[in-house]
């Protein structure tokens, strides 16, 4: 199903493994028609079956991932990379590892850097030089985060250290042994730097999810719910399943 709402095109698709082809292939009409497309990727549960489907599609010679460039949206801070919660170590496990990207064109913010306000300014310059990010992936989170920026955002901020809110911790801790192993902060682009994409493409399954894509779509403008600023974006596209449509579909 193809809904606009707010100038918002929103796809609901019965199931993750529907929504996770969907946006695979989102991806890979970008790739196609720009082979040197920027991406600016996510982590999390949601874009992982996202992921599977973009391997195949590369292991089927239906994608090519020689000239893209890639910027994660954010890492724990301090972490090292090859620590297995890192977002470093996701993405090499989900994704790098598995297709022809160069590595060498990928970026995280660095969880382990001592100057962590040159890092951030330097990942800005990054994103810029390159001409900007070409397609945005995001999840959002059960409080409204997109990327690690929380309620109460300053929408002014780009690439910057966060304090994590108390419910990303616990969201986050069932990665972790215990939740005391969760890291307390993180590096995280900011609302500019993700309004700056050209194409923003958000994901969300299950049917905790299902008030918060309600509330950003229909909600007011505000920094209490981060993702509502999507809003006002001229290009974004939501994909769901059907359990995180429940409340915006009839
Ligand atoms: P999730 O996280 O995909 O693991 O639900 C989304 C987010 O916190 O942005």
């Amino acid at each position: 199903m193809k809904l606009n709402i707010k100038g918002i095109t929103i796809f609901v698709e019965d199931y993750y493994l529907s929504m996770s082809k969907k946006s695979a292939e989102i991806v890979s009409h970008q790739i196609a028609n720009k082979p040197n497309s920027v991406l600016g990727l996510a982590t999390g549960s949601t874009p992982e079956g996202m992921y599977k489907e973009l391997i195949q599609l590369y292991l089927n010679k239906k994608v090519n991932f020689d000239n893209i460039t890639s910027f994660n949206l954010d890492e724990y801070y301090p972490i090292n990379k090859d620590n297995k919660n890192s977002y470093a170590y996701y993405m090499n496990s989900h994704l790098f590892n598995h297709v022809n990207i160069d590595k060498d064109k990928t970026f995280i913010p660095n969880g382990k850097t001592e100057n962590v306000d040159k890092m951030c300014k330097e990942y800005d310059q990054m994103i810029y030089d390159v001409g900007g990010i070409d397609l945005q992936i995001l999840g959002i989170g059960n409080n409204g985060h997109i990327g690690f920026n929380e309620p109460d955002v300053d929408f002014e901020l780009t690439t910057h250290l966060v304090k994590l809110d108390d419910k990303t911790i616990e969201a986050n801790a069932r990665f972790f042994a215990n939740i005391d192993d969760v890291p307390k902060f993180a590096v995280s682009m900011g609302i500019q730097n993700i309004m700056q994409s050209k194409k923003i493409i958000l994901m969300a399954s299950g049917e905790g999810k299902a008030k918060i894509i309600h509330d950003m779509i229909f909600g007011k403008v505000t920094p209490n719910l981060p993702a509502s600023i999507l809003q006002l974006h001229n290009n974004v596209t939501i994909l769901l399943d059907k359990k995180a449509a429940k409340l915006i579909i009839n």
